[in-house]
């Protein structure tokens, strides 16, 4: 529903000018793009493409599995957020389309050999790495980025194990003030029940349901007119049954909500509220709490004396804003914490050299969507925008760089009339010479029917398979 809302507000006449364009491609052109990652963009950018009735589409992804964040990084509270699935799925059942899971751009298909295949290629493969703070420590025990924790969760096979975590601490540090930030403080917070029945992990329900982790902080290097979170991922904090909060009223001094844009007034008055109605941790009604930290910046994660390797404080700067800027102010001080998770964004990284990466911003460099200096090169989602922006956003993106490429069909820019050999080159040469086997859409139900099976004998939504292996073993059978 809200997929065709925004797929209204964002087309409106652009979708009347695309089947026209489609229609003035040339005729008996049957023209080939591939879409490197299985994400939100890849589906969306598909889809928009795929509206032109020449083209065919082949979607490529390093993992077995597709749907990229929506599978990996949505946290499994929020099970509605994953109906953009059935919108994907729809995409990879259009006859013009198809799916090669287990392919990796990079080291099982270069660029190059994509570019020499296909008329036109979109870059989708997402932020599948995170930014560092840069500070000394970050590399002790129990010092984690959210990615590695959510991953942990959400079961990516590429995940860090339960005992990387400590779930012995009394107090959980999340440094960051924005959504993911929240996820990780609501996953560690929530009673049990709430998660029972998702597809969090076995493994990881059995290691919250022993956490004895009382107490998160959220630690922003700015001020509370400045969070990155939204509100209804803070109202959810903020009502989860049994947690506390414990807000600083001189956080808040001076604050007059009464000029305030909309989102930013709803969200300062939900923070005011909550200020007020702050629960102590030592209320019976309040076994775990968590706070909000403002204008404290890391300067170093410090381990204990005995044990070096593990972090058990971080050593924090005092801010104060300047043009809404953190600026340190020279005071420091000092949060025991035995459980640090970096919440300061993921990040875009570069799997083969022939791509434009823009190193310093996390991007390919590109202009709305077109890669520049490379006719017939496009990307979307995380990898064009760099690590912000909702499924939502990055739908209207995709649509973007989708009409984009059309356009540079209709208007020539993209050579569309000499043959290209597409999947019958990649798959059928290059990846069978390497012995690398794809997993079609069909094999990736198979293994979407199993996780649906496994997980309704434990009354959860899916159970999910955590190994490559194992999805292969599964697709394959
Ligand atoms: C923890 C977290 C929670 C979120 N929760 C929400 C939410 O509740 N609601 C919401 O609206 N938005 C949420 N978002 C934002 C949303 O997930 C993103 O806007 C969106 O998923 C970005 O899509 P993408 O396709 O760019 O990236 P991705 O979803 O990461 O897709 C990229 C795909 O490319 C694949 N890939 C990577 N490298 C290669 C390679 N070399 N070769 C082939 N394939 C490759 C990856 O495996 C992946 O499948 C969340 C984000 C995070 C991090
Ligand atoms: N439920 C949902 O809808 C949902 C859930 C999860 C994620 N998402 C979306 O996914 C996107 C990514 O979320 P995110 O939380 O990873 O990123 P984000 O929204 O950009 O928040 C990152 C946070 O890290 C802070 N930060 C960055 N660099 C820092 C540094 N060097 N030192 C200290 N703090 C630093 C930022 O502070 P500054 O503001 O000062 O830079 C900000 O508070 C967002 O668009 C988010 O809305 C949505």
């Amino acid at each position: 529903m809200a997929s065709q809302f925004y797929m209204r507000q964002f087309t409106g006449s652009r979708i009347a000018r695309l089947f026209s364009s489609s229609s003035t491609l040339p005729q008996n052109s049957n023209v080939k793009v591939c879409v490197v990652g299985a994400g939100a963009a890849g589906f969306y950018t598909a889809q928009q493409i795929l509206k032109a009735p020449n083209t065919q589409v082949d979607i490529y992804e390093s993992l077995p599995v597709p749907f990229g964040l929506v599978r990996y990084g949505v946290a499994p509270d929020h099970p509605e957020v994953k109906n953009c699935i059935n919108t994907f799925t729809a995409v990879a059942k259009n006859p013009r389309c198809r799916y090669y899971g287990n392919v990796k751009l990079g080291s099982d298909v270069t660029f190059k050999q994509f570019r020499d295949a296909y008329h036109a290629i979109v870059l989708t493969y997402g932020a599948d790495n995170e930014r560092t703070l840069g500070v000394p420590g970050e590399n002790l025990k129990y010092v984690l980025s959210a990615r590695q924790f959510v991953n942990w969760y959400n079961g990516h096979p590429s995940r860090i194990i339960t005992e990387d975590i400590n779930f012995d601490a009394d107090h959980c540090a999340i440094v960051g003030h924005g959504n993911v930030a929240l996820d990780v403080a609501r996953i560690l917070l929530a009673p049990i029940d709430k998660l029972k029945t998702t597809d969090i992990t076995e493994e990881a329900l059995d290691a919250l349901s022993r956490s004895r982790i009382k107490r998160v902080s959220l630690i922003g290097r700015r001020g509370p007119l400045q969070v990155a979170f939204t509100i209804k991922e803070f109202r959810e904090l903020v009502k989860l049954e049994g947690v506390g909060s414990l807000l600083d009223a001189n956080d808040f001094v001076g604050i007059d909500t009464s000029k305030m844009q909309r989102p930013r007034k709803r969200l300062t008055e939900l923070m005011l509220q909550t200020l007020e109605r702050n629960v102590s941790a030592a209320s019976p009604a309040a076994s775990k709490v968590w706070d909000l930290k403002f204008l404290r910046s890391p300067l170093e994660f410090l381990g204990d004396q005995s044990n070096k390797e593990r972090v058990v404080s971080i050593r924090l700067a005092v801010n104060r804003l300047e043009d809404e800027r953190a600026v340190p102010t020279g005071i420091e001080e000092t949060l025991p914490t035995g459980l640090a998770i970096k919440s300061v964004g993921y990040s875009s990284s570069c799997p083969d050299n022939d791509i434009p990466f823009d190193a310093r911003r996390g991007i390919i460099e590109n202009d709305a969507g077109r890669v520049r200096g490379l006719p017939g090169v496009y990307c979307s989602g995380w990898v064009k925008t760099g690590p912000i922006g909702v499924i939502v956003s990055t739908m209207n993106g995709s649509f973007e760089t989708g009409a984009n490429l059309l356009d540079d069909l209709t208007n020539g820019v993209i050579d569309s009339v000499s043959p290209r050999g597409g999947s019958e080159l990649i798959v059928h040469q290059i990846l069978k010479s390497k012995g690398v086997r794809h997993v079609s859409f069909e094999q990736w139900e198979k293994i979407a029917a199993f996780e649906t099976e496994m997980g309704s004998k434990k009354h959860k939504s899916a159970d999910k398979v955590l190994s490559v292996d194992q999805m292969l073993k599964i697709a394959f059978s």
